[in-house]
């Protein structure tokens, strides 16, 4: 890759190409639970733009531009009063939307309170997510809906995770599948998984063969094994336009998952996890029945601060090394790290700030990473050229996207076996039927 492409695609901020792409799709902004209803505003940076979130003691949820529209003092510091957020400096209030309400500091005659507006974003919640809508269309598009964001929050499992690098290598480390056998398992030894547990199968055999394709709503790969027994063993994942995954590790029939790598700037990044409560995730377990040494723990949280940077940082960081342990690295751990996340965490922030591409050696491995990247930068230069990106105008591409494992006849082509699987997911009399045209 060359400097000018990784540049094209890693830049998110105002006015860059990939920023304005992003930008014409309805963006995670923060979980619902983090606005408390007339509580303190909360500092949102979100593709390079500092921006303040708050719901006014009514309920109603307001994102803008963190600088008051008067004199740029940071609403941060505002009251969050009934109807609006009012700017300590000189008392001037804003509604929601960003309606300047008050400017009581002013003779009620010059006031023009009327015609301002401060740089406030639409909004909606779903799920237990706040949404934010940061495009130029006078009317926001309609929400992409993918199938995990149309759960009702009661079903789901959602968090929260800041990772100091950019969005890029979060979505690649997502999507590249490769390196589950080593970076998470690579100290599991092949007799101690049960070889009737299919789930295993990425422990068992770590350089499994794919197919790689480009799809409306992005690229997906599905990789596969012979079971030795006349099936083949696929592993679907998908990357939705313009940050998401849908990872595998799970049975096909219920893994409802997304993950979406929301830039804060171009060297922050916040995931966003969504799981279906009811799924029954991948291999955990080893054929004793214990578990897998480091694939079972979840991240431990530093309490969440007011900084820009502060919420939903884990404990182990790059400051105090992710934590390794050498003895345990040495012993029977691949990384001495606990934990799937920390792993993936601890070598995504490795790369830098923004990984340097044009040093990659890229393999048969990379096959889905490289298409992705082509498939961004192709979307990107149909945009610049005023064409609207993919799912805005039909977004049943992405409501209809699911990845997981299965079980198919060789004779069938992958794609074939992959459709079969989402028509009898999304068949009405199945129990998981989820239909978004019937979503409040
Ligand atoms: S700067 Fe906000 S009211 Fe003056
Ligand atoms: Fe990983």
């Amino acid at each position: 890759m060359n400097a000018k492409d990784n540049a094209l695609l890693t830049r998110v901020g105002p006015g860059t190409p990939m920023g304005a792409l992003m930008r014409e799709y309805w963006i995670p902004a923060c979980l619902s639970s983090e606005l408390e209803a007339g509580g303190s505003p909360v500092r949102l940076m979100l593709l390079g733009e500092k921006l303040v979130g708050f719901r006014t003691p009514e309920g109603e949820v307001g994102i803008m531009d963190h600088a008051c529209p008067h004199r740029c003092a940071s609403l941060f510091y505002g009251r969050n009063e009934p109807g609006g957020l009012r700017c300590v400096y000189h008392g001037w209030k804003f509604a929601p939307d960003g309606q300047c309400l008050e400017q009581p500091n002013v003779p009620a005659e010059k006031s023009f309170a009327k015609r301002l507006k401060a740089p406030a974003y639409p909004v909606q919640e779903r799920g237990g997510v706040v949404w934010v809508y940061m495009g130029t269309r006078e009317t926001p598009p309609p929400f992409t809906g993918i199938e995990a964001t149309l759960l009702p929050e009661s079903d789901l499992r959602l968090s929260c995770s800041l990772r100091h690098c950019n969005y890029l290598q979060v979505l690649e480390g997502e999507i590249d599948t490769s390196h589950f056998g080593f970076l998470h398992g690579g100290a599991v030894a092949q007799e101690d998984l049960d070889p009737n547990d299919l789930n295993s199968m990425s422990l068992r055999d770590r350089a499994p063969l794919y197919h790689v394709a480009e799809t409306g709503a992005g690229t997906s790969y599905a990789a596969y094994r012979d079971t030795g027994d006349g099936q083949i063993y696929y592993r679907v994942a998908h990357y939705l336009l313009p940050f998401y995954t849908q990872f595998p590790d799970g049975n096909f029939a219920e893994n409802i998952v997304l993950d979406a790598a929301v830039p804060m700037d171009d060297e922050h990044t916040m995931i966003f996890t969504w799981m279906y409560t009811g799924r029954t995730a991948g291999v955990r377990r080893l054929k004793d029945g214990s578990p897998i040494p480091g694939l079972d723990r979840d991240e431990d949280y530093l309490p969440n601060g007011t900084g820009w940077f502060d919420r939903w940082r884990t404990v182990a960081n790059a400051g105090n090394d992710y934590l390794i342990d050498r003895e345990a690295q040495a012993a029977r751990s691949y990384t001495g790290m606990t934990g799937v996340q920390l792993q993936d965490q601890a070598i995504v922030e490795s790369m830098g700030g923004i990984a340097d591409r044009t040093k990659e050696h890229l393999s048969v491995s990379d096959h889905m990473i490289v298409m992705t990247r082509r498939r961004i930068l192709g979307v990107l230069r149909e945009h610049q050229q005023g064409l609207p990106p993919p799912g805005l105008e039909n977004s049943r591409i992405f409501q209809q996207a699911r990845s997981g494992a299965f079980l198919a006849d060789p004779q069938t082509p992958w794609r074939e076996a992959y459709a079969e699987q989402v028509a009898a997911a999304f068949n009405p009399t199945g129990v998981l039927h989820f239909d978004p045209e019937n979503m409040a």
